[in-house]
């Protein structure tokens, strides 16, 4: 076991905090979900979030976060992650991963979900499935003290089915006080973090991006946050917040009106 990972580890106090701020993030998506269809702009999307957040007397992290410019990130189709609300608008057709992230009494609840919007091509809803898929496979596996590779083989085993990809540049974190802390974790089995075990009272979040094509992604040179795919295929994602407890995974950010496991997409 790497011996720095427990100071991240939470008592019951610090669980419990991190359990608010993940039920009142997945509450926000809730709320933004059925705004979320064609004809509405990221902007608006990013209204929504952000007032929302601040009526309930919380903070949105992607604010300011490394100087991001809005409340929740927005990426649409060929979009991996990151994208920036704007004046686009939403188009039958399209894919969008709406990620949300609050601080609530100083602790971080982190999650994202891809929406179809109106009727989409066949890979559209294969990606988005595989994406969705993958996470639940990797949370089902866990126990206490799982490697973190564990998740990786899990995930890679889905996405292989679809012949799909899995992108490596970005990777699920810790989170705690801080929006992202130890460990990194990774989508893929990388043989670096077999040593790395996820001892109970550690938060981290799961949050693959699966692409259709090639896993590779390019940063926007102009607005230097934006991740497309090299090859302009389409990329899904889906993320939760998870705590690790003695009895195994507890997702903290699970909406009661979001799709569950076994979802048909
Ligand atoms: N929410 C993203 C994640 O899952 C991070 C977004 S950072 C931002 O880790 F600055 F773009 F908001
Ligand atoms: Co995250
Ligand atoms: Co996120």
């Amino acid at each position: 076991m790497i011996k720095s990972l427990r100071e991240f580890q939470l008592d019951e106090e610090s669980r419990q905090k991190m359990r608010a701020a993940g039920r009142f993030n997945a509450e926000l998506l809730d709320f933004v979900r059925p705004h979320v269809k064609a004809g509405v702009t990221t902007d608006e999307i990013d209204r929504l979030v952000h007032d929302y957040t601040i009526d309930h007397g919380h903070i949105p992290a992607p604010l300011d976060y490394h100087g991001f410019p809005k409340s929740c990130c927005t990426s649409i189709n060929e979009v991996i992650c990151h994208g920036i609300p704007s004046d686009e608008v939403l188009q039958d057709g399209d894919i969008v991963n709406v990620d949300v992230t609050s601080i609530v009494d100083g602790w971080h609840g982190d999650q994202s979900e891809t929406f179809l919007i109106g009727d989409v091509s066949d890979v559209a809803r294969q990606v988005t499935q595989c994406s969705f898929d993958s996470l639940n496979a990797s949370i089902d596996i866990l126990k206490p003290d799982s490697s973190v590779t564990e998740i990786g083989h899990a995930i890679v085993a889905i996405a292989e089915q679809y012949g799909f990809s899995v992108v490596r540049d970005y990777v699920g974190h810790g989170l705690g006080l801080e929006f992202h802390q130890p460990p990194n974790v990774p989508h893929y089995p990388d043989p670096r973090f077999e040593r790395i075990q996820l001892i109970p009272g550690l938060c981290f979040t799961i949050e693959p991006m699966i692409n259709v094509g090639k896993f590779m992604g390019v940063v926007d040179p102009f607005d230097n946050w934006t991740v497309r795919t090299i090859d302009g295929q389409l990329s899904a994602q889906f993320e939760h917040t998870i705590l690790m407890t003695e009895e195994g995974p507890e997702i903290l950010t699970q909406t009661s009106q979001g799709p569950r496991p076994g979802h048909k997409f």
